[in-house]
């Protein structure tokens, strides 16, 4: 069956000169070429834009997806969904790709970007694509070629960022997620920073420009951070983070290590039944949230965004419907004032939506520590 779960995320900021400062001091030479590169053919700033003392706009987009018969859990969408999403965020002005190896649509993004390409619309240099080493991979000998397999489906040289998906690995092999006869997850035991090691080595091999990693918390990054030997820093770690879960302690840590936090669920995830509680509070829906944009006249989403580029986090988008694209374009429009940033500091109630179930047990399960 030509169908498979996705997720399709995008997010857009513009740096306000302090946070451009912030960003680009994380000692990363082809993250801050990107956002040079980025400044370059960014399109001319509005009046109001430059007395805001706008320096620059990144454009994010990200998508990912699951396979069906890898796991009955995910959501099926047909794949050719994902292709046109691809088309149309990139249309829209998009230029980076967040994907993974896991969500199985390397190869509908790749088709996308030669597609543009071909017709002109970018360049690959105009283009910033993430993509993920998953769990199953950790095992250094596994590392290199599973970043050849993705860079293969993406038809790309090279990745712009590749991540640890998750700290914690799983057993390699034919399955994606190995289980036993009981269903319950088959952990392996590789230590992540030998991982590391390995990621390092793609880099200098010009495999990627940049190595970062995912759903780490504090004392995780500490751990690779104090890895005798290393090499790079991790540039970013992407984690869930929304209005109620800020990660305000984690957030602090990262910057004080010149780490990017990434934000993934900005928009309260896309709520499949088979990964988040239906019981769990609608994100947009939040009446404070809504107050805060019916007083802003945006929506729930642009606030939810732009809450979280005004802390100086990287927030990732997802969305099939071009109006939702072209919409969340807009977070780089206006400023939330300090004291609706207050407000909106009020809603966090560190709400996990994503827990990652199938990871726990594991020594390096990630969400047991406070951050
Ligand atoms: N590293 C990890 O472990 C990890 C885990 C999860 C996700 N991620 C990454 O993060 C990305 C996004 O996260 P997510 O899947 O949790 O989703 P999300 O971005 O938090 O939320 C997506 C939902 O928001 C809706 N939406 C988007 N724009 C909107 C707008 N302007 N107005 C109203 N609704 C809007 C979408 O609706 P429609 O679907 O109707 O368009 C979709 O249902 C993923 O694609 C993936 O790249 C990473």
């Amino acid at each position: 069956m030509a169908a498979s779960c996705h997720y399709w995320a995008m997010a857009l900021f513009k740096i306000q000169s302090s946070e451009y400062v912030n960003q680009i001091s994380f000692g990363q030479a082809e993250y801050v070429a990107y956002l040079q590169r980025a400044e370059g053919r960014m399109s001319p700033l509005s009046e109001p834009e430059q007395a805001a003392g706008f320096l620059q706009v990144m454009r994010h987009c990200s998508c990912c997806l699951c396979s069906p018969g890898v796991s009955a859990s995910y959501k099926l969408v047909p794949k050719s969904k994902s292709l046109e999403a691809a088309h149309l965020a990139i249309d829209a002005g998009y230029r980076h790709i967040d994907t993974a190896y896991a969500y199985q649509i390397e190869e509908e993004i790749g088709q996308a970007i030669q597609s543009k390409i071909k017709a002109g619309v970018v360049k690959r240099e105009d283009m910033f694509i993430t993509t993920k080493l998953w769990c199953t991979c950790f095992r250094p000998e596994l590392v290199k070629p599973a970043l050849e397999k993705s860079l293969k489906n993406l038809q790309l040289d090279y990745a712009d960022l590749y991540i640890m998906h998750y700290p914690v690995p799983m057993k390699s092999g034919d399955n994606d997620f190995p289980v036993d006869e009981k269903g319950k997850s088959l952990l392996d035991t590789v230590d992540f920073c030998d991982t590391w090691e390995m990621l390092e080595k793609c880099k200098d091999a010009g495999l990627v420009k940049s190595i970062g990693v995912s759903n780490f918390n504090h004392k995780q990054l500490e751990r690779l951070l104090n890895k005798p030997g290393l090499k790079y820093k991790p540039v970013c770690n992407q984690v869930e983070c929304h209005l109620y879960l800020n990660q305000s302690k984690l957030l602090d840590y990262c910057k004080s290590k010149d780490i990017v936090l990434v934000a993934y669920g900005a928009l309260g995830t896309q709520r499949y039944k088979e990964w988040v509680d239906q019981n769990s509070p609608v994100l947009l829906n939040d009446p404070v949230l809504c107050d805060v944009a019916k007083k802003n006249k945006r929506s729930p989403a642009l606030i939810a965004l732009r809450y979280l580029v005004q802390r100086g986090v990287v927030p990732l988008a997802q969305s099939f419907k071009e109006n939702e694209m072209r919409e969340n374009l807009q977070v780089f429009d206006f400023q939330l004032s300090p004291e609706d940033m207050k407000t909106l500091d009020g809603l966090n109630k560190n709400f996990r939506y994503l827990s990652a179930e199938f990871l726990a047990g594991h020594p390096e399960y990630p969400f047991s520590e406070e951050y």
